[in-house]
C-alpha cells in the first residue's frame, strides 16, 4: 500500500547554544497505510518526541513529515493543525490525558462530539471491548491506572482516525490485556488503520508489521 507517512531527515534539537540537546538526527522513516509499526528504544531516546512531531504537538528543528502527501511542518496555523489532528489522528498519550471533569463514556465520545457526531454508542462498544464498559459513568480520578489507559485507547479510536499514535499505551496493563491490545491493533491495521506504537515491551514485535529502535539519535529497523 501507499505510504501514509514519510519522514525525511528529521532533526530535533531541544534548547539553544551550549545547553542544546539533539534527540533526533536526520531520522527518516516510511510507514505504509494499514500497517502496525512498533517503536522501541531506551528511556530518553526520543520516542515521545518523534510522536509529538508527527502529531504536530511540537515543531521540528529540520526535516519534513509528509502525512498523506502533505508536509506537516509547513502547516503553521494552529487552527489547521487542530482540524487535521481531529479528523485524521488518534492519540494515546504516555500519561492518559483524560479530562477529569468528564466521566469515561464522555471522555471517549468527546473527540467525535467536537466534529458534531454523537459517538456514545460507539464509545460504549469500544469500552465494552476493552473490558471497562460497566464503569462508563466513573470519573477518571476514581479509576485504576490500567482502566484509565484502556479508556485512553478507546478515546483515540472512537473518531475512526487514519493514524493512531500510541505512546506506551499498555504500560499499566497486565500481560493478558497487553497482548489483547497488541492483537486489536494488528486487527485494526488489517482493516486499514495505521498504528505507530511506542513500547518497552519487546513482545509487541510479534504482532507488528515493522519494528524500529530509536537509539543515539538514530532510527534502526530491527525486523
Ligand atoms: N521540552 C523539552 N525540552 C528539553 N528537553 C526535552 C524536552 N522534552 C524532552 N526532552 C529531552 O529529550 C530526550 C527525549 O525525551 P523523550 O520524552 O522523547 O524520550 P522517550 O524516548 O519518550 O523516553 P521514555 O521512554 O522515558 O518515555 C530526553 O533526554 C528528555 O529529557
Ligand atoms: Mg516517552
Amino acid at each position: 500500500m501507499a505510504d501514509i507517512l514519510e519522514i525525511k531527515n528529521l532533526t530535533k534539537i531541544y534548547g539553544q547554544g551550549k545547553e542544546n540537546l539533539c534527540v533526533l538526527r536526520e531520522v527518516s522513516l516510511n510507514i505504509s497505510a494499514g500497517s502496525f509499526v512498533v517503536l522501541l528504544g531506551p528511556s530518553g531516546s526520543g520516542k515521545s518526541t518523534l510522536l509529538n512531531l508527527i502529531g504536530m504537538l511540537d515543531t521540528a528543528t529540520q526535516g519534513q513529515i509528509f502525512f498523506e502527501g502533505q508536509d506537516l511542518c509547513q502547516i503553521k496555523s494552529e487552527r489547521r493543525r487542530s482540524a487535521l489532528r481531529l479528523q485524521k489522528m488518534g492519540f494515546v498519550f504516555q500519561f492518559d490525558g483524560l479530562l477529569p471533569e468528564f466521566n469515561l463514556l464522555e471522555n471517549v465520545a468527546l473527540p467525535a462530539l467536537m466534529r458534531g457526531i454523537d459517538a456514545k454508542p460507539r464509545a460504549q462498544k469500544l469500552l465494552d471491548q476493552l473490558g471497562i464498559g460497566h464503569i462508563r459513568h466513573k470519573m477518571p480520578a476514581d479509576l485504576s491506572g490500567g482502566e484509565k489507559q484502556r479508556a485512553a485507547i478507546a478515546r483515540a479510536l472512537c473518531n475512526r482516525p487514519a493514524l493512531l499514535l500510541a505512546d506506551e499505551p499498555t504500560g499499566n496493563l497486565d500481560a493478558a490485556r497487553k497482548e489483547q491490545v497488541f492483537k486489536d491493533f494488528a486487527a485494526l491495521a488489517r482493516q486499514g488503520l495505521t498504528v505507530l506504537m511506542v513500547t518497552h515491551d519487546v513482545h509487541a514485535a510479534n504482532f507488528a508489521d515493522a519494528v524500529y529502535t530509536l537509539e543515539n539519535q538514530q532510527l534502526i529497523r530491527s525486523n
